[in-house]
């Protein structure tokens, strides 16, 4: 006896099944890769998934509805029950709370109706009338352009309270888009195209400016002289951890005999990181290039981008990009006549920040919860996607590949610093007068002209209280720190020399001698008028909502250390509060699969460590 045929899915037009089918096309390793893909396209169609939708998934990729249901009760993304006509989902994140966005939203729920009963962290409420769902959500990778809302599929920035009922009626920008020339410290390689009024992410305006010359020129070479060169930029990945990424491509087999995949890591959900959105939306071909010169070095056919979903213009760039450079002979079969092939999808993901951690997005490629894998045993180069030998890397990380084949090793290391090559993209938010992203030499610039110099300083009558200076991962900088930095002479000898805040160089191994990271390059500027209990509380909210709850430590650490500061914020602060945060971080760190647990632990570690005043009961 066959099943009937769930009742929604004949509203399925003849267009979107064949949508369904070319998607699933896309993952021809299995198919249960397509379980995301498809529950977007049924939630844009119906606007949540109810049973029957999970139903008609499993039966369309041979999975059991507790396969699909999994999913959908792990993804934020994804809804159980019918939102409002319209979804506004605002920034919570550091940020964007601190210019503002908690006032945003409570003014758009008093324009929606909600009055101000609603619980303010709910993450979700839904308008009375149904007009609308307003959401609290984590950072939407657009930071120095805080506050700002996604608007059904549209991003609103800069935006205000007076902004609310405009917001909710109208589809128009609230703020139209801003282009900034590059400051004059600048080297632009990765943004030179972005943020030009007289550019567009078209394939003609690429070609126009050279594009693709680099793939031909990597295409005449030897795959292994491509690693060689990419090892001798000393460039290192711009996703956070940092990692040489020509050491990181030599870990591949190029004849193994082995599937290679490469995945691209577009999540970009590490607050105060806004890099990743402007190449994708402005400069695709880039990326392009860049991952078809990787793959060419290490004989990956089948490659992936993993877009987050709050980025549904840039999955379509990306698409649409595909689709040129494909019709161009740049990707597909038979690249540029050489007999050799390699596909590119855009797969998107479902509004989890741990899908950013490398072994999580391949598990949420594979179509499962991203759970994070052990390393050892599951690093991505030896056993990745489907069990194979995997390259992931980062947009920017892919981008500079195009540079490092244009000018040569020798002249894109030069640009940084020892060990750290090439330029990479500054992203800075908060407390000052320019925040943005700036693209500088690896270890060019100090904090002090990076805030003063490049960013126009802190707001007036303000002076540093701190700086967070690698997403809000990173351990947080005081102003009047001294730093032991260790200096070559000019006849080789090292010695120790203090620095201050001002005058530390922000590069990789600086940062790390400083006791923190420049991670994914968010660097982010508290002035005195910061309370550090509220920015901890904030961050501290964030890693709670983020754990995959997989490790205990993690899982009840995060909350629990949220709960503590949010009490402490509420006015009951306790006198063992402090020492009991920093027990509850100390248990976390190196006690868990995945760095989630450092990531969440070194905030509550430096936050109180280092402002222990403002942790304790006030006037003890
Ligand atoms: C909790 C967590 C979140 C991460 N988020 C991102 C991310 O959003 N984007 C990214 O490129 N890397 C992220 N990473 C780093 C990746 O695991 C990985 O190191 C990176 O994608 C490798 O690319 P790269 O070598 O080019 O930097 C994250 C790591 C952790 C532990
Ligand atoms: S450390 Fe946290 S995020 Fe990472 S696997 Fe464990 S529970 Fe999940
Ligand atoms: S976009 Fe809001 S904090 Fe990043």
């Amino acid at each position: 006896m066959t099943a009937p045929v769930p009742r929604q899915a004949d509203q399925l037009t003849s267009e979107l099944l064949a949508r369904v089918d070319e998607t699933i096309s896309h993952y021809p390793v299995s198919k249960r890769s397509a379980a995301v893909p498809l529950l977007h396209i049924w939630q844009n169609r119906f606007g949540y998934i109810d049973e029957n939708g999970v139903e008609w998934i499993a039966r369309k990729l041979d999975l059991e509805p507790i396969n699909i249901l999994e999913l959908i009760t792990f993804y934020p993304w994804f809804r159980q029950t019918p939102p409002g006509k319209k979804t506004i989902r605002v920034c919570r994140t550091l940020s964007c709370a601190m210019a503002g966005s908690y006032e945003v939203h409570k003014a758009l729920c008093r324009a929606a109706g909600l009055g101000d009963n609603h619980d303010e962290h709910a993450h979700e409420v839904t308008a009375p009338d149904g007009s609308c769902t307003i959401e609290f959500v984590e950072c939407l990778a657009s930071c120095g352009s805080a506050p700002v809302a996604l608007v059904g599929d549209h991003l609103h920035e800069r935006i205000h309270s007076a902004d609310a009922a405009r917001l909710l009626n109208s589809h128009d920008d609230v703020r139209g888009k801003t282009f900034r020339a590059p400051h004059p410290s600048e080297r632009r390689l990765i943004l030179r195209n972005v943020g030009r009024e007289d550019y567009d992410p078209s394939i003609a305006c690429y070609l126009r400016h050279g594009g693709y010359d680099s793939l031909k020129k990597a295409m005449a070479m030897k795959p292994e002289e491509i690693t060689a060169e990419v090892k001798a930029s000393n460039l290192r990945g711009r996703g956070g951890a940092g990692f040489p990424t020509g050491v990181k491509w030599g870990f591949i087999r190029r004849e193994d005999g082995k599937p290679h995949y490469l995945v691209v890591n577009g999540d970009e959900s590490e607050p105060g990181t806004f890099k990743d959105r402007y190449i994708l939306h402005e400069d695709p071909h880039q990326l392009l290039e860049g991952m078809m010169i990787a793959a060419w070095a290490l004989n990956v056919n089948l490659s992936y981008i993993y877009i987050r979903c709050e980025f549904p213009e840039a999955a379509r760039i990306m698409e649409k990009a595909i689709a040129e450079a494909r019709e161009h002979g740049f990707i597909g079969k038979n690249v540029l006549g050489s007999g050799f092939d390699c596909d590119i999808y855009v797969h998107q993901g479902a509004g989890a920040y741990i899908c950013g951690e490398e072994t999580s997005l391949l598990e949420s490629l594979e179509g499962k919860r991203p759970y994070p894998r052990i390393k050892p045993p599951f690093f991505p180069a030896v056993f990745g996607l489907y069990n194979c030998p995997t390259i992931v890397n980062n947009v920017e990380t892919l981008c500079h590949v195009k540079h490092i084949i244009a000018i040569g090793a020798a002249e894109f290391s030069k640009l940084g610093s020892a060990g750290d090559g090439g330029t990479r993209t500054l992203c800075v938010s908060g407390d000052v007068v320019n925040p943005g992203y700036y693209e500088l030499g690896c270890g060019q610039v100090t904090v002090g002209q990076l805030i003063n110099e490049i960013c126009g300083g802190l707001k007036p009558g303000r002076t540093l209280k701190a700086i967070i200076p690698g997403g809000s991962s990173a351990k947080v900088l005081r102003a009047d720190e001294k730093f032991k930095m260790k200096r070559k002479g000019e006849d080789g000898a090292e010695t120790t020399v203090e620095v201050d805040l001002m005058d530390l160089v922000l590069d990789a191994n600086s940062l790390a001698a400083a006791g923190s990271m420049i991670g994914s390059a968010g660097v982010m500027i508290l002035d005195d008028s910061r309370d550090m209990l509220w920015v901890l509380n904030n961050i501290n909210e964030f890693y709670a909502h983020e754990s995959c709850g997989q490790c205990t430590p993690c899982r009840e650490g995060s909350l629990w250390m949220s709960k503590v500061t949010t009490r402490m914020l509420h006015g009951d602060v306790k006198p063992t509060d402090a020492a009991q945060l920093v027990g509850i971080a100390d248990r976390i760190a190196g006690r868990t699969i995945c760095a989630f647990g450092e990531a969440c632990s070194w905030p509550t570690q430096s936050f109180v460590g280092k402002f222990r005043e403002e942790f304790s009961p006030r006037g003890s």
